[in-house]
């Protein structure tokens, strides 16, 4: 953990689960970006999706070792799934709203 730079950490959290950036800001409510809006929900998901690919390749950048890469990449992938997943949701919002059987107007 020392080795790591996360000797800070260890010593607040052990080997808890404490979300924080890569520069050790903790992870809060206020990093929820939530309107009630359909459509500006799906698409921040989406952008959400967008921004942890890119944190992924920026990792995999800084990594040599490739038993720490290999599961990164399956991360990174993942994240393209759900980007396409979100992507589809949206679609379906978009087809609903359209059609005036549900929300609310434009
Ligand atoms: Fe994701």
């Amino acid at each position: 953990m020392r080795e790591a730079g996360l000797d800070a950490a260890y010593a607040d959290h052990g080997l808890g689960v404490y979300p924080m950036t890569a520069a050790g800001s903790a992870f809060s409510a206020d990093m929820i970006q939530s309107t009630g809006n359909p459509v500006a929900d799906l698409y921040e998901d989406m952008a959400a999706e967008q921004k942890a690919k890119a944190t992924y390749e920026y990792l995999l950048d800084l990594i040599d070792d490739p038993d720490a890469a290999d599961p990164i990449k399956f991360l990174r992938e993942r994240e393209v799934v759900h980007f396409q997943r979100f992507g589809e949701a949206l679609r379906c919002v978009e087809e609903r709203l359209e059609n005036k059987h549900m929300f609310y107007g434009k």
